[in-house]
């Protein structure tokens, strides 16, 4: 039976979402932080949104170098995105201190995770006030993708990997390969 929900949460009603990294900065100080809000916003131009609290050490970094990376890691680590959405970059290095592997991008500043499933390089072109989070509208100039994981259409294979999605409470669940619909 659907009920009233009374819950300040209401963000849970619309999750599971694909959680991703973000990446800020440059080679001299770079952050990386679990988003859960983010979106493909336009196909031509390529445009992607993330939305950002001011208040992150990620929002600032991003404000200075108007840009940042879309990491989109597998579910197996789930922890890593976890660990990088509890603590500030302002305080800590997390490239060290949850030894991330990272490489350069190759059109933008920000470190780029090794182990993601695909990678977005973005420009910002727009930053709109939404509430109190900032949504970084950025275009894609480049984008990464673990070819052997994808089919001849570009699409994800499922059997061989999942990104990560976020259920709230520290919950994260895999795509279920045996629950795929395709239609023609
Ligand atoms: C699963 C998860 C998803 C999150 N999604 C967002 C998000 O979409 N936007 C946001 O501003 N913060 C989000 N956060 C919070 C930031 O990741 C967290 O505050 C982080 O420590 C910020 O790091 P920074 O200060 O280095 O930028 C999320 C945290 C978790 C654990």
């Amino acid at each position: 039976m659907l009920r009233p929900y009374k819950r300040k949460a209401i963000m849970y009603l619309t999750y599971p979402k694909l959680t991703v990294i973000i990446t800020a900065g440059d080679s001299n100080r770079a952050t990386a932080m679990a988003a859960s809000w983010h979106t493909y916003l336009s196909f031509d131009p390529p445009l992607y949104g993330v939305s950002i609290a001011p208040k992150r050490f990620t929002h600032k970094l991003i404000m200075k170098h108007k840009e940042f990376g879309v990491n989109f890691l597998p579910f197996e680590m789930s922890k890593l995105i976890w660990d990088t959405g509890s603590i500030s970059g302002a305080e800590v290095d997390k490239f060290e201190r949850f030894k991330i592997r990272k490489f350069a991008g190759k059109k933008i500043k920000a470190p780029l995770i090794a182990d993601s499933i695909s990678i977005l390089e973005c420009k910002v072109v727009d930053v709109v006030r939404t509430g109190d989070h900032d949504l970084f509208v950025g275009e894609i100039i480049h984008a990464w993708y673990q070819e052997d994981l994808f089919d001849e259409d570009g699409v994800l294979i499922a059997s061989k990997a999942s990104q990560a999605y976020y259920m709230g409470k520290g919950k994260f669940i895999a795509l279920n390969e045996n629950k795929v619909l395709s239609f023609e």
